[in-house]
């Protein structure tokens, strides 16, 4: 689904080159379900700006389902973004103006292309999610767990190739960060949804079927959930962190 090759970011800092990715490969299947954790400033955004096609990298691919998305025009990529990916962020970014299920149809609303059946399908995301009965309240009538999961239906309504979640549950008590979790895991089973979730939080990656630890521009090390229980692989996770951690200090000295 998702070929990440050798992918090198830098940004110019006063006159110097800053080398934020160096050397990323990863590879996402279709129906897999994967974290992003890491340091702050590790590169997790970047890297995820750059999948999205938000800024160029500066070498390596980036092949979704086979298409090369460094080779594509502005008009090209806009297209990727509004139909093949799906985009929910730390804070939401919902219109206060609209209704829950306008929020969700938002991208439809957008290209001039409601209909009957895409409105049957924004109402099956919101019982796919459990937010049918708030439906039509506005953001500011809801709690942040409901906002999120708006967001994860609004993510879906294209039926994108990916979602894309910059720490999908940054912002959130633990309550509705597994509200939020169920809803990517709900999109997993249900409707086959591929997910790239950056995060901070370890509980959040427990759920998923593999974990990329980042560090410094690099994949440090990979985590694979595979039989193990929820708790055992979050137990796996603090030890990889904690490990990486220590390593960094250890240069440090
Ligand atoms: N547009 C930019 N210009 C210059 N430097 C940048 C730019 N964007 C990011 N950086 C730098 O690149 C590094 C990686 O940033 P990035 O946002 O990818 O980190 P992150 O892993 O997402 O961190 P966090 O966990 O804090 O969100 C940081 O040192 C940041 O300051
Ligand atoms: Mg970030």
């Amino acid at each position: 689904m998702l070929n990440i090759k050798d992918v090198h970011k830098s940004f110019m800092v006063g006159s110097s080159k800053y080398e934020v990715l160096k050397g990323v490969k990863l590879d996402v299947k279709s129906g897999e379900f994967v974290a992003v954790m890491g340091p702050s400033g590790s590169g997790k955004t970047t890297l995820l700006n750059c999948i999205s096609c938000y800024i160029p990298v500066d070498s390596g691919e980036i092949l979704l389902k086979g298409t090369d998305l460094s080779k594509l025009d502005g008009n090209q990529i806009a297209k990727v973004r509004n139909k093949e990916l799906g985009f929910v962020f730390q804070d939401f970014m919902l219109l206060d103006g609209l209704t829950v299920r306008d929020n969700i149809m938002l991208p439809r609303i957008i290209s001039n292309n409601v209909s009957k059946a895409m409105e049957a399908s924004a109402d099956k995301l919101c019982e796919l999610f459990g937010i049918s009965h708030i439906k039509n309240k506005y953001p500011a009538e809801i709690s942040g767990g409901e906002k999120q999961r708006t967001a994860v239906a609004r993510a879906l309504i294209n039926e994108p190739l990916m979602i894309m979640a910059d720490e999908p549950t940054g912002n959130l008590d633990s309550k509705s960060s597994k509200a939020v979790i169920e809803a990517f895991l709900n999109a997993k089973s249900s409707l086959g949804a591929t997910i790239l979730m950056v995060t901070h939080d370890s509980f959040a990656a427990s759920y998923c079927d593999r974990v990329i630890l980042l560090k410094d521009g690099q994949i440090d090390t990979i985590k694979i959930r595979e039989e193990k229980s929820r708790s055992d692989f979050q137990k796996e996770l603090l030890d990889a962190i904690q490990k990486m951690g220590e390593e960094n200090d250890d240069e440090k000295l």
